[in-house]
């Protein structure tokens, strides 16, 4: 068995996935915005990535702007039958790469149809709907009409699964009773979890939780107790805070971000590291 079967399965919507995947963000430019300081790295991380048995890699139109669905585009395509690339619609950036909500109906639209031509798909199996009410994270408001801007680009068969990013549980109830909703994509790692309880009701519903920054994100993780435990173990800090996500719920599915091949073998090495009871408590104290 490889590494990253060994990890395990789990669906979204009618795709099986491995848990282990891979975030395409860190591929753009620095801040996200622009081209790569070295495409062919870029482009070999996907290829790596692929060529390890990643099939699920995270992208959106915002990362760039358009820049790392070229990179895909350029590293993989034609893709792997069993590759499945998630999608973001509901934010644009600025001139100097700022983040600005963009979700009218005629937004949605044409995010969807630049996310279908940048990857060069006929369909976009998964498109996670990130709701932006407020820069410090999930806020309450419904994303009623949003979500039926995204549904119409669905029926128009555009959109294969529907997903639901930067949520609160309110909003995630609100979707569910509009749509199936294949996956909700929020920020949750070691010492972010403030969605412990939505976790545990999503898994309770088959349905997959995708957290994004699992490392950290632009502030990568430090924790004493978490490099102690890794000391013990004999793996990085990094492998740990992964195996501990795989650990926490079946339907966490995995996409840390790297724009390193070095990182990204690290990181896809810890889908086989095993974490004692003595390891587990203490990082669930963290
Ligand atoms: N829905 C949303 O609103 C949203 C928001 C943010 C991100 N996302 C998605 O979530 C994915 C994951 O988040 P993320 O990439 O921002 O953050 P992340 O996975 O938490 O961490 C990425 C950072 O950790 C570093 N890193 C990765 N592996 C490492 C290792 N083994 N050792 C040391 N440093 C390592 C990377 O630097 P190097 O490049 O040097 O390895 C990068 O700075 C993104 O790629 C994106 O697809 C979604």
């Amino acid at each position: 068995m490889t590494n990253l079967a060994k990890a395990g399965t789990f669906e979204i919507g009618s795709r099986t996935v491995k848990r282990f995947g891979y975030g395409a963000m860190q591929l753009a430019g620095p801040g996200v915005f622009g081209p790569p300081k070295d495409r062919a790295a870029a482009l070999a991380v996907l290829r790596e990535a692929v060529t390890s048995g990643v099939d699920h890699i995270d992208t959106s139109e915002a990362y760039g702007p358009h820049v790392t669905n070229q990179l895909i585009r350029e590293a993989l395509h034609p893709y792997p039958k069993e590759l499945v690339l998630v999608t973001k619609v509901g934010a644009k950036r600025g001139p100097q790469g700022t983040w600005e909500p963009a979700f009218s109906a005629a937004d949605i639209a044409s995010q969807v149809d630049d996310n279908l031509r940048h990857l060069a798909v006929d369909v976009l199996d998964v498109v996670n709907l990130r709701i932006m009410y407020s820069a410090l994270g999930p806020a309450e408001g419904s994303i009623e009409a949003q979500l039926a801007a995204l549904m119409k680009q669905q029926r128009a068969g555009k959109v294969r699964h529907i997903g639901l990013s930067n949520v609160t549980a309110r909003q995630v109830e609100e979707g569910r009773a509009m749509t199936e909703i294949a996956c909700v994509q929020n920020l949750y790692n070691l010492v972010q979890r403030q969605d412990d309880a939505l976790i545990d009701s999503l898994a309770a519903a088959s349905i997959a939780y995708v957290p994004f920054f699992p490392l950290g994100g632009f502030s990568p993780l430090q924790s004493s107790a978490l490099s102690e435990v890794a000391r013990q173990l004999g793996a990085t800090p990094m492998q740990v805070a992964l195996a501990w996500l795989l650990r926490r719920s079946p339907n966490i599915l995995l996409i840390p971000g790297t724009s390193s091949v070095e990182h990204l073998r690290e990181n896809l090495a810890a889908a086989a590291l095993e974490l004692p009871a003595d390891a587990l408590t203490a990082l669930n104290a963290i």
